[in-house]
């Protein structure tokens, strides 16, 4: 099919593929460091994360697919398996957060520069994502450093207490 994307935005959505997948697989780790220490609703928070994570990198090869690009199927990054501490869990989480909404922006940025105002289009949905996801994980950082490692019971409770934070499916 002829392909409506220039290969610069291609290669350029194909590589943040890479990170959304990473973040996924970095989630899940996460989920399961919370389970190992018995925080079910730490671990579901993540566990829902990380397939966030999976439905964006989805959404982003189906574009590709869709605009008639070659959707590269990648490995993840490295991913990090050992933790210290709650905060550290999440703080890795908000940090990856800030550099994903880096590279979305961007990409919006090359988008722009390539007069590809369909990709400038749906790149939109990403970057009103990031705003929802950045406040959720530093909110959750906040949260955990107010409660402190030996708390961490409280910072389950606020789960519960917010369920919007668990109830977000991600629609992609
Ligand atoms: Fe897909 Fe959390 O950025």
């Amino acid at each position: 099919m002829t392909s409506l994307l220039k290969p610069s935005v291609v290669e350029a959505i194909n590589t943040q593929v890479v990170e959304e997948f990473t973040a996924s697989m970095q989630y899940l780790a996460i989920a399961f460091h919370f389970e190992s220490e018995t925080l079910p609703e730490l671990a579901s928070f993540f566990h829902l994360q990380a397939q966030e994570e999976h439905a964006h990198a989805m959404k982003l090869l189906s574009y590709i697919s869709e605009a008639g690009g070659h959707p590269i199927i990648p490995a993840t990054k490295q991913i990090k398996n050992q933790f210290e501490t709650a905060e550290e869990c999440v703080d890795l989480a908000l940090q990856q957060e800030l550099q994903v909404t880096d590279q979305i922006n961007a990409l919006v940025d090359l988008a722009v520069k390539e007069s590809d105002h369909l990709t400038r289009q749906f790149l939109q949905w990403f970057v009103t994502e990031q705003l929802e996801e950045v406040s959720s994980m530093s909110d959750l950082l906040n949260v955990i450093r107010r409660a402190g490692e030996h708390n961490l019971l409280l910072v389950e409770d606020y789960l519960i207490r917010n369920p919007h934070e668990l109830a977000r499916t991600d629609e992609a």
